[in-house]
C-alpha cells in the first residue's frame, strides 16, 4: 500500500519533462536535446579516436604527436560532460552507449589498423571540422528558443574545434 504513491510520483516525474518550466517550449527543448545528443556523439567518437592515435601513433613524430594527441584527448574528455549535462538541463537522457553513439555520429569510427602518422593527423583535422560543422548546424534551434547556455556552450566547442582543427592542419604543410 505504501509502494503506491512512491511509484507514482516516480513515474510523473520522468513520464511529464514539459513539467520543466524555463521559458523554452517543449518542442524546442526536445529539438535543442537531440542535436546537443550528436554534438555529444560527435565529441565521444573523436575523443576514442584522439585517444586511440596517441596510443598507436609511430614514426619520427612521435614524441610531438603523442603528446599533441594527449593535450587533445583530455580536452575532448572534459567536454563530453557539460555537453550531456545541457541535455539533462533541458530535461531529456543523454546518450552514453557504443551503439548510441554510432548511431548519432557524423564522424566514422577509428580505423582497426593504425594509419601512418600524417594520416591520423589527416583523419583528426577532418573529425574536428566534422564536429564544427555539427555544432554550427545547431545554432538556428538555440537561437529560435533564445537558449543561451546552450548557445555558449556551442560557441566554446566551436573555438576549440576550429582552433585544434588549425593545429593540426598546419603539420600537414610544407
Ligand atoms: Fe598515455
Amino acid at each position: 500500500m505504501a509502494k503506491k504513491p512512491v511509484a507514482k510520483s516516480a513515474a510523473s516525474t520522468h513520464s511529464k519533462p514539459s513539467s520543466i518550466n524555463i521559458g523554452i517550449s517543449e518542442k524546442d527543448r526536445a529539438a535543442i536535446a537531440a542535436g546537443l545528443s550528436k554534438l555529444l556523439a560527435d565529441t565521444y567518437t573523436l575523443y576514442l579516436t584522439t585517444h586511440n592515435f596517441h596510443w598507436n601513433v609511430t614514426g619520427p613524430m612521435f614524441n610531438t604527436l603523442h603528446t599533441m594527441f594527449m593535450a587533445q584527448y583530455t580536452e575532448l574528455w572534459n567536454a563530453v560532460d557539460p555537453i550531456a549535462e545541457r541535455i539533462r538541463s533541458l530535461g531529456h537522457v543523454a546518450p552514453g552507449s557504443y551503439a548510441q553513439f554510432a548511431q548519432l555520429s557524423s564522424l566514422p569510427d577509428a580505423p582497426t589498423q593504425p594509419p601512418k602518422a600524417l594520416d591520423m593527423v589527416r583523419i583528426l583535422v577532418e573529425g574536428h571540422e566534422g564536429v564544427a560543422r555539427t555544432a554550427r548546424s545547431l545554432f538556428a534551434a538555440v537561437d529560435k528558443a533564445s537558449d543561451e547556455p546552450s548557445a555558449d556552450l556551442l560557441t566554446q566547442r566551436l573555438t576549440v574545434h576550429e582552433q585544434t582543427a588549425w593545429m593540426l592542419r598546419s603539420l600537414l604543410e610544407d
